[in-house]
C-alpha cells in the first residue's frame, strides 16, 4: 500500500539550503504542506518558500535552533502553530565537524550530539506525542556502515540516530512508521569547492557521487511505502559495501575505467585521524577537509 503525500504537511529540518531543500521541495512538488526550518540560512528559506508560493504549492517558513532538546521542542510548537498538526517529519538538520579522538574537544563532541542525535530525538518525541499517524525519515551517512576516525564525533551521532531509528520503529508501530536515509558523496560541506567531491567519484563502486534528487526520492519512497518501517536505504553508490575507511571504498583494488577517475587517496590521508603516530601519519590537529 502506499500512503498519499498530497494533503499531509511536513517539517523538514534544515530545510532552506542543500539536501534540505531538495527535499522540501520535493515534498512540497508532492502536494504536501512544508514548514522549512531554518536557523541561519533565512533568506534562503524566504526565495525557496516564495518559489514554491509561485507554484501553487503550500510553505512557509520555520526559524529555530536544534542545540538542545528543548531548542528542538520549541521549534516544533512553532511549526505546528504555522502549519498545524504535523504527518511527516523529516529530520535533515546536522553539523558535520571532521574531528579525530585526538583533535575532538568535549564541546565539539556535545555540539555533534545535541543537534545529530539530541535534537532528532527530541523532535520524534514530540512527532509521537501528537498522538496521530504519521512518518518520520531521518538523514543519516553511509558512514554508518563502516568507521572513520577522522570523524569520530559526526559517525557516533549518526549511528546512534540509526539505532533511534531502528528503536522508534519498533516502539511506535503501528501508528507511526520510522526510517531513514543514509546518502553517500553528495555535496562538499559548505564553503568547499565542487572538485572535492569529483575526485572522490573514482573511488565510488558505481563511479558517480549521488545527484540530489536521488536523496530526494528515497525519501519520497519511504514516507509512501506503507509496509516500511525501521529501514536504512543507503543511497550511496554502494559506498557502504566497502564497510570501514576514510573513503568507504580505499581498500579496494584499483580496476577498470571508474576506479581512475578519482585521486588515489595519499598513505598519510587515508590514516588520518588515527592516534599519534610518532609524527609521519598524521597532521598536527588530526583534521581533514572535506565531507565525503
Ligand atoms: N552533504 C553530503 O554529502 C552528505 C553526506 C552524507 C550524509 N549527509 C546528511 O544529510 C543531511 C543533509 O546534509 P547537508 O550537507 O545538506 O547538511 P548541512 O548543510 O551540513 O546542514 C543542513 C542544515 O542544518 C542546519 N543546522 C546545523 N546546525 C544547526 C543548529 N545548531 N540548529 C539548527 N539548525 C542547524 C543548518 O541550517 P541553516 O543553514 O539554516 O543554519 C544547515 O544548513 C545531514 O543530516 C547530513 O549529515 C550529507
Amino acid at each position: 500500500m502506499t500512503m498519499t503525500i498530497e494533503g499531509r504537511t511536513a517539517l523538514v529540518t534544515g530545510g532552506a539550503v542543500r539536501i534540505g531543500r531538495t527535499i522540501s521541495a520535493a515534498l512540497a512538488r508532492a502536494g504536501a504542506a512544508v514548514a522549512v526550518h531554518y536557523r541561519a540560512s533565512r533568506a534562503a528559506a524566504a526565495a525557496l518558500v516564495q518559489e514554491l508560493r509561485r507554484e501553487g504549492r503550500r510553505a512557509l517558513a520555520v526559524p529555530g535552533r536544534l542545540d538542545t532538546p528543548a531548542d528542538a521542542e520549541r521549534l516544533f510548537q512553532r511549526a505546528v502553530r504555522a502549519a498545524g498538526p504535523l504527518d511527516i517529519l523529516v529530520n535533515n538538520a546536522a553539523v558535520f565537524d571532521k574531528d579525530s579522538w585526538t583533535a575532538m574537544t568535549p564541546a565539539a563532541l556535545q555540539a555533534e550530539l545535541s543537534v545529530n542525535l539530541m535534537a532528532p530525538m527530541a523532535l520524534m518525541r514530540a512527532f509521537a506525542a501528537q498522538g496521530r499517524p504519521g512518518v518520520v525519515i531521518n538523514l543519516l551517512d553511509r558512514r554508518i556502515a563502516g568507521l572513520d576516525p577522522a570523524c569520530v564525533p559526526y559517525e557516533i551521532s549518526k549511528k546512534a540516530l540509526a539505532e533511534a531509528t531502528r528503536s522508534a520503529a519498533w516502539a511506535w508501530a503501528p501508528c507511526i512508521r520510522v526510517n531513514a536515509v543514509a546518502p553517500g558523496v553528495v555535496l562538499p560541506p559548505p564553503g568547499e569547492g565542487p572538485n572535492r567531491v569529483r575526485d572522490l567519484a573514482g573511488w565510488i563502486p558505481l563511479g558517480r557521487t549521488v545527484p540530489l534528487e536521488d536523496i530526494a526520492e528515497a525519501v519520497l519512497y519511504l514516507i509512501r511505502a506503507e509496509s516500511i518501517t525501521g529501514q536504512i536505504l543507503f543511497v550511496d553508490g554502494g559506498q557502504h559495501l566497502a564497510g570501514a575507511g576514510p573513503w568507504g571504498t580505499a581498500s579496494r583494488p584499483s580496476r577498470g575505467h571508474t576506479r581512475r577517475r578519482g585521486r588515489r587517496p595519499s598513505p598519510a590521508s587515508l590514516r588520518m585521524g588515527r592516534a599519534p603516530c610518532h609524527g609521519q601519519l598524521c597532521r598536527p590537529n588530526g583534521r581533514t577537509g572535506g565531507r565525503a
